[in-house]
């Protein structure tokens, strides 16, 4: 028979070319057992409704278990023929259960209610996927400024030196956006926990079903939507989460891109460990950080899915269009980019060898403790204007006779102020420079070892 979930109104079958540009089973696929297991809620509240008696509610819920250990182990799988999952697991209940009882599963739904569910289901159990690898991308910075929790660095901003920092003070601030992250998943999550099913094809069911119940049967803690137009129309929590999804990748990406530099012969900060680099086909002697690299690439790949369903939303009368199909495919590559590229992320950085010796070697350089003059200067009573003019000063000394700071002679010192003394040397070191940044958030090691067990503490309750 007609597999079509729609053909009685029409004398002929769909052309060719309407049908390969109307298919979606290819990508909607993966959707399978979410669509299972609405139909089996469905069925449920067919039987509340007087509709399906208890025996054809037994006879149709094996059936959906024959089907969805069918679809599990490949022996049944949607075709170019079938327009989408929804149709093709329909044809699959039909063949399990005949076409009677089968038939009947379809009343008081449509494809938009269901695919609108579906979508959220896929979609949170995703989250809670990402969301734990993210954890475990967390643990492993973590675990690079656990093992070094002493070195100092040359914090930069305009990627020029700026002040020294802990190492462990530059990694964590890395952690901290993932945090946030994670808890946007989770936030995403509660939003996301509501439940189309019942909507129909827009405007609710006038069979008597129980949207609460499929609700709470699918794992929607907030129970059934409030509006059935809303409920097949909206997208927002599809585009939310591949905003979330692209942040995390732009999260990624400037981690990857230090990873990059720090990799590089003139900075020689870090070393990848073999597993986690790649070689050239020509270039014996090349070591790539092609995994940083394609965290970098894959993030505007994940922008890109953003934009693009953004784009397919913008203007969408309600209620349901089918250009809203055009939603799917951006936000499952997002799903599976993240889901490859986490795992290879945090190998990397677990795998990864510090330098510590050119870490420390460079912290003090490009006069990074000018700042710590100048601040000395105020802490006497020297206005900041005149402090920092001051500093500068030190600083053009320097340049001009090709010496560092602390290099300074008590006579430089003397004719650029008075104020100047020789203790002005204490300062001068990057230990002193970390250790006076006391201050919650500082770079002081005191502060970060507060800082990172509070990011321990969070990443425990998770
Ligand atoms: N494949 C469709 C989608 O992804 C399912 C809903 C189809 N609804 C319809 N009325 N054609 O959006």
């Amino acid at each position: 028979g007609d597999v079509r979930l729609w053909g009685g109104r029409f004398a002929a079958g769909p052309a060719e070319a309407l049908a390969k540009l109307s298919a979606s089973v290819h990508f909607d696929w993966r959707l399978a057992p979410y669509d299972i297991a609405g139909s089996r809620a469905h069925a449920r509240v067919l039987h509340g409704a007087g509709l399906l008696t208890a025996d054809e509610l037994t006879r149709m819920h094996e059936g959906l278990d024959k089907l969805a250990a069918d679809v599990a182990d490949g022996s049944f799988t949607g075709t170019v023929a079938d327009e989408d999952v929804h149709t093709a697991l329909e044809r699959g209940l039909l063949e399990r259960v005949g076409p009677d009882l089968g038939g009947k599963l379809r009343a008081g739904r449509s494809r938009n209610d269901q695919i609108a569910t579906l979508f959220r289901m896929y979609l949170r159990d995703h989250a809670r996927i990402i969301g734990g690898l993210i954890a475990e991308l967390q643990d492993a910075l973590v675990g690079l400024a656990e093992a070094h929790p002493d070195v100092a660095m040359p914090g930069r901003t305009h990627l020029q030196h700026a002040q020294p920092v802990l190492f462990a003070h530059h990694v964590l601030a890395h952690v901290q956006p993932l945090a946030r992250d994670a808890e946007r998943l989770r936030q995403w999550d509660e939003r996301t926990a509501v439940s189309p099913y019942g909507s129909g094809a827009l405007a609710g069911s006038s069979l008597g079903l129980d949207p609460e119940a499929v609700a709470a049967d699918l794992g929607f803690e907030h129970g059934s939507v409030a509006n059935s137009i809303d409920g097949t129309a909206s997208r927002d929590f599809v585009a939310e989460f591949a905003f979330v999804t692209a942040m995390i990748g732009v999260n990624l990406s400037r981690v990857a891109e230090e990873i990059i530099l720090w990799n590089t012969k003139e900075f020689s900060f870090v070393t990848l460990h073999d597993a986690f680099s790649t070689g050239s086909s020509i270039m014996p002697q090349k070591k790539n950080p092609d995994i940083a690299e394609l965290a970098r690439g894959k993030s505007g790949r994940l922008i890109g899915n953003l934009t693009g369903l953004l784009a397919t939303l913008k203007a969408l009368p309600l209620a349901y269009n089918r250009d809203l199909q055009e939603d799917k495919e951006p936000v499952f590559d997002s799903c599976d980019q993240l889901e490859v590229l986490l795992p290879a992320f945090t190998g990397m950085i677990a795998t990864l060898t510090v330098h510590r010796e050119r870490l420390e070697e460079l912290a003090p350089a490009g006069f990074s403790l000018a700042t710590d003059i100048a601040e000395w200067l105020v802490k006497r009573g020297v206005p900041f204007r005149v402090a920092h003019e001051v500093a500068g000063a030190c600083v053009k000394e320097c340049e001009a006779h090709g010496i560092e700071l602390d290099q300074l002679s008590d006579e430089q010192f003397a004719k650029i102020s008075p104020h100047l003394t020789p203790e002005v040397r204490e300062v001068l070191n990057v230990p002193g420079a970390l250790a006076a940044r006391d201050g919650r958030g500082g770079t002081a090691p005191s502060a970060v070892a507060i800082q990172l067990a509070e990011v321990k503490s969070d990443l425990a309750v998770q």
